[in-house]
């Protein structure tokens, strides 16, 4: 292009650019329009609010300490200064619940709404054009005009305190973070069978006892030693009643609802630690150190009405300190095993006419329904309330995926959705290589922005039953505050867009260019953050014999620079501009570089295998699971051999033998086949009995070079990759037919004994 017509364009555009990058409000507000000039706030500037509307004094504090914390200083208030900031509480029809106005001219920052809501998102958003950090320099809001609502109502982030304590302070902090996003609903997991965590004055042993534990933080969750008798029990904490209503207190001038989680009728070791009557077995049990659940309780008994009187005596001091519509009485998990061995349970189960366990867990949730309900309150809980049918008002929270969500708005229900994929933020959102240890799971913070809350299977009149969304955070493998920021953010601002902004709104690379202000903003304030998902994304493309491989980064801004000789990509390493042809077996790593900076700290890698197959097109008699497609039809001939990540590289069959057949492209000389097997006992895959090899020139009469049994006991728990392979005389073919004889039944003793078992298989090796 000339110089000239640059030249010119640049004229045209900058204004336009510059009003377009002076605010990077999150999350987008539904009508934003940018004005030229600005409203400095100095010592000149007076608060203007109707002083007889006493709701509104929290919110002008709020404003004025803001103003104080960042420049020093001291607004006047009611004064008839030249410029004004001006909070109007318009009448209840003027605007909807939380919804506002804020105009800015050079000298009126006006805010108006009908709810306490409202002037406080109006705030929030004026916060978020200001330095983020105490300065000298001029605190100037630009002239714009916003009109803006919520498209949802519940915005919720959850916090496990169970698993780890974090102090008053700390969900204080995790509170205020919420609300400068406009997040609405802190839902808080007082209760689980790692730690006790709010004060009941009626059964004080629940946090004398049950909030305790002895300390092993040091060891991985899971493989922590339980409790020995005569072991001092000194981790852990609990929130007095006074520090509860603090926090509610604290919440509610940001407008956050404190939504309480008393967990029953599982996860409640830490209950029984302190009160064993309350368990089936009715044994004395220490507190549970971590994962390791060997001989515990973790189950109220369904039989005993102790129990129910207990939880209703709890339920009210709950009630009582929290103002929240929900109570959220968990639900979630519950081992169904020790009620089937308990007496009081089955004659309960008689006398009720109750046919399985599934409904005695519906009969116990229904009648703490009844006592919520007869307080003014309304439950919510975990969507395993939904077996053994639904209590007949209750909310429900659809963590396992969207399919209990879409249960519940179906029966029109209310339903709040958290599917684990992706609003679970105890998982990893990038790495894995390099990041803390996590639970699993992959949950980038664009896979947080892409989500919609509203399902496809619901129909337009059902839409209404979806309440929202919320990030969960449980606290296994988070121990510290530092670590808990770092999990949070920047996920909570990608859900926060998404629960808040219009859906037709939403626009990631203007969401990833708003969120660099943000970024500096937790550089300036010392928080904790990722700073994004910058994990090259590898994908193979095998297709009529041919290997090629996709290089993919979620950052619009970043380049990806790789290597295929195994070294590790610098800064002068390949620049990746379009899918890479592989020809032989290599291993290729790569990295995202920004602003000429490589943002890893490690490279991904991925090694190929060449073989006669590679690229072949592949036929399955049956189609594998549509969880475990791995990277599409042709995984098996993708050059790629399987890891750990049984959610990667794996085709996965279930009730169904694998039978695949490859067709070579042209007559080739084998002598060799490998089928590549996966045996994971913790997630019921289990290696096939045995593997059919067999050849064929005209992929018609098919004869068979061989079959392999499998030698490795069903029983085995470790992770387990098995190559099987047959050697035969060569032999011409263009065709191979795998079959993989999947085990009938995850074995005796296995959590899922008698239930079909998984087959996975990551490649097809033909030599
Ligand atoms: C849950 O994650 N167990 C609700
Ligand atoms: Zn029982």
């Amino acid at each position: 292009m000339p110089l000239k017509i640059v030249k010119f364009l640049l004229l045209l555009v900058c204004p336009l650019t510059m009003f377009a990058q002076q605010v990077s409000i999150i999350p987008q507000p539904v009508e934003l329009k940018l004005n030229e000039g600005n409203f400095s706030i100095d010592n000149n500037t007076s608060v203007q609010f109707n002083a007889s509307q006493a709701a509104l004094k929290p919110a002008v504090d709020f404003f004025l300490n803001a103003v104080n914390d960042i420049s020093g200083i001291t607004l006047q208030q009611n004064k008839p200064t030249a410029k004004k900031v001006e909070f109007v509480l318009a009448a209840q029809t003027a605007f909807k619940p939380e919804a506002y106005s804020l105009t800015v001219t050079p000298s009126l920052i006006q805010i108006k709404a009908s709810s306490y809501a409202g002037i406080f998102y109006g705030i929030q958003s004026v916060l978020q054009t200001l330095p983020q950090v105490r300065t000298n320099a001029a605190l100037q809001v630009p002239c714009m005009q916003i009109m803006d609502e919520p498209r949802f109502k519940w915005r919720g982030m959850h916090l496990d305190v169970s698993r780890h304590f974090f102090s008053a302070d700390v969900v204080k902090q995790y509170i205020n973070l919420m609300s400068m996003y406009k997040m609405n609903t802190f839902h808080w997991h007082l209760v689980d069978d790692q730690g006790w965590r709010i004060e009941i004055k009626k059964y004080p042993r629940l946090t004398s006892t049950g909030a305790w534990r002895v300390d092993q933080n040091d060891k991985v969750w899971g493989s922590r030693p339980q409790a020995q008798p005569g072991e001092a029990a000194t981790y852990g904490g609990y929130y007095t009643q006074e520090q509860v209503k603090e926090i509610i207190a604290y919440a509610k001038t940001r407008n956050v609802t404190v939504v309480p989680e008393i967990e029953m009728p599982g996860h409640v070791a830490s209950a029984i630690a302190a009160y064993p009557h309350l368990s089936c077995t009715q044994q004395p049990q220490l507190s549970l150190t971590g994962g390791n659940y060997n001989n515990m309780s973790s189950n109220y008994c369904a039989g005993n009405e102790e129990v129910f009187s207990f939880l209703q005596d709890v339920l009210t001091e709950v009630i009582a300190l929290f103002p929240s519509t929900y109570i959220h009485i968990g639900g979630d998990e519950v081992d169904k095993g020790p009620w089937k061995k308990c007496e009081r349970c089955q004659a309960r189960m008689k006398k009720e006419g109750l046919k399985n366990e599934e409904e005695l867990q519906s009969y116990f949730i229904k009648r703490m329904e009844k006592f919520i309900v007869s307080k003014k309150r309304k439950m919510i809980g975990w969507d395993e309330i939904l077996e053994g049918g639904l209590a007949p008002e209750a909310t429900v929270m659809s963590w396992r995926g969207e399919a209990g969500g879409i249960e519940a708005a179906k029966m029109n229900h209310d339903v709040v959705m958290t599917p684990g994929s992706p609003c679970y933020f105890d998982h990893y959102q990038a790495g894995p290589e390099g990041e803390p240890l996590a639970i699993g799971g992959f949950n980038t913070v664009k896979k947080v922005y892409d989500y919609e809350p509203i399902p496809k299977e619901l129909n337009a009149e059902q839409h209404k039953y979806v309440l929202g969304a919320q990030g969960n955070v449980w606290t296994e493998y988070i121990s510290t505050a530092e670590h808990l920021e770092y999990m949070v953010l920047p996920r909570m601002l990608a859900l926060a867009e998404t629960v808040w902004s219009p859906a037709a709104a939403k626009d990631w690379n203007s969401f990833s260019k708003r969120l660099q202000f943000h970024f500096k903003a937790f550089d300036a304030k010392g928080l904790h953050y990722s700073p994004g998902n910058f994990t090259v994304d590898i994908k193979p493309a095998a297709k009529n014999g041919k290997l090629e491989v996709a290089l993919l980064s979620e950052v619009p801004t970043a380049s990806i620079l790789y290597t295929t000789d195994g070294t590790v990509p610098t800064i002068s390493s390949r620049l990746y501009t379009k899918p890479i042809p592989v020809e032989s077996t290599q291993t290729l790593r790569a990295v995202t570089m920004q602003n000429g900076k490589i943002m890893n700290l490690q490279p991904v890698d991925q090694r190929f295998v060449m073989h006669q197959a590679v690229g072949a097109n592949v036929q399955y008699v049956h189609q594998p699971s549509r969880s475990y497609m791995a990277d599409g039809v042709n995984s098996l001939t993708d050059g790629v051999r399987g890891k750990s990540a049984v959610n990667k590289f794996w085709h996965g069959f279930s009730k169904n033998n694998l039978v695949a057949t490859v067709d070579l492209g042209a007559e080739k000389n084998i002598s060799s086949i490998t089928l590549g097997c996966l045996q994971h006992y913790r997630d019921w895959i289990f290696l096939p009995t045995a593997v059919r090899f067999e050849i064929s020139v005209d992929g018609k009469i098919f004869t068979e070079a061989a079959t392999v049994q499998n030698n490795i006991s069903v029983n085995e728990t470790a992770l387990t990759i098995k190559d099987f392979t047959a050697k035969f005389a060569a032999a011409n073919a263009r065709y191979v037919r795998v079959t993989a004889f999947t085990l009938e039944a995850c074995p005796k003793g296995h959590p899922g004994e008698g239930k079909p078992a998984w087959t996975f298989a990551d490649e097809l090796i033909v030599e």
